[in-house]
């Protein structure tokens, strides 16, 4: 018997149904299709509307079927770990709404807030509870419903990002498959560059923050390019080394999909060739906390036992990282 490892036991994910392509973009704001498929990969984005929804129902769609699947009932479920950007309200967590969206009635829970990253915070934070013993299901759920803080009228930013998100169950493995390894950095000082001006307590929401549009996503794009290319792909090297892989040996890289240039540079450093980097961003953009559990979701089918897959993230904070799973089903 080896060392109890988390293991993904189940996934889903969802996205809503109305889409905003290119063509809709052009009308709102001065872009062109080529422009937006050349420098970011993407041709359409999901968008949630309707009155009253929110980051959580995004993941209760995700999660009841992911539940069925794994043939479990909600109050089977020990703790909700929320990735998101974007929860329902500032308070309470999106975890605890989530809990009583599904009915999970004897879990405790909690947000991670790490933007592009929080995906893999989550699991890698979910994964310790599995490992000490502490708990014997954990959901981990990733989403954002960015169409909340995107402003359409800024082209820099409402050509990149789409609402959706997904969830898997962590349960323990002592077969040798789960989470192995992670690497997980950040650094404050690139808030500069990816922020939201208002609404928290250091500005809070005012009439005037409120028609200065500070509620939207601020980025300046190239800075944070140029960070995600680099730490991506050095963290992503680094758990490679440290776990004596090479490119040959992974079955699946699962990069965060912001930009597909930025994925292809981090393949390209891994040697990992395409084929075996899972890539949606074309259908989806970057959905932020979504993107890695939609990929799962998508790629699930072609996972095979005992595969070496490695995550891999950058987002506003700065933060990143990368995991280290070997699938466990
Ligand atoms: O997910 C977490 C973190 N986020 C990221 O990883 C995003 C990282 N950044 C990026 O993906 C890219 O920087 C963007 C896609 C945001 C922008 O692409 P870029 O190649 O870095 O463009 P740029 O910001 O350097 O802008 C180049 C030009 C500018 O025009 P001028 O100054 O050269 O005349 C922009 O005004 O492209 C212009 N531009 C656009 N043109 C048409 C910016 N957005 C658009 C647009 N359509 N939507």
């Amino acid at each position: 018997m080896s060392k109890r490892h988390a293991a993904i036991t189940a996934v889903n994910a969802w996205v809503p149904p109305d889409l905003l392509t290119n063509e809709d973009l052009i009308k709102l704001v001065d872009t062109t299709d080529e422009w937006i498929q050349t420098r970011t990969g993407i041709r359409e984005r999901h968008i949630l509307k309707g009155e009253g929804l929110g980051s959580s129902d995004i993941a209760v769609q995700a999660i009841l079927p992911l539940l069925k699947k794994r043939g479990i009932g909600a109050d089977e479920i020990e703790l909700i770990i929320c990735a998101t950007t974007t929860p329902d309200m500032q308070f309470p967590a999106t975890a605890n709404i989530i809990g009583d969206k599904i009915g999970a009635v004897n879990a405790w829970g909690y947000d991670v807030n790490a933007a592009c990253s929080g995906f893999i915070f989550a699991l890698t934070t979910g994964a310790q509870f599995i490992e000490t013993g502490k708990h014997k299901k954990v959901l981990v759920v990733g989403v954002d419903k960015m169409s909340s803080i995107i402003d359409y009228t800024d082209r820099a930013t409402c050509v990149i990002f789409g609402d959706g998100g997904g969830a898997v169950l962590l349960e323990p493995d002592e077969s040798g498959n789960g989470i192995i390894d992670s690497i997980l950095r950040v650094d404050g000082s690139g808030r500069a560059f990816l922020h939201q001006k208002a609404g928290g307590s250091v500005k809070p929401a005012t009439a005037e923050t409120v028609a200065a549009r500070e509620h939207f996503v601020y980025q300046e794009g190239q800075t944070v390019f140029k960070f995600a290319v680099t730490k991506m792909a050095d963290v992503s090297a680094e758990i490679m080394e440290r776990n004596h892989l090479q490119g040959d040996d992974i079955s699946w890289l699962i990069p965060h999909q912001a930009n597909k240039r930025i994925i292809d540079a981090t393949a390209r450093r891994m040697n990992v060739p395409d084929e075996k980097v899972t890539l949606n961003i074309e259908r989806y953009g970057n959905t932020t906390n979504g993107t890695i559990p939609i990929c799962l979701w998508e790629y699930e089918n072609r996972f095979k036992k005992g595969d070496n897959i490695i995550l891999a993230a950058f987002g506003g904070g700065f933060t990143w990282g990368s995991v280290y799973i070997k699938w466990a089903y």
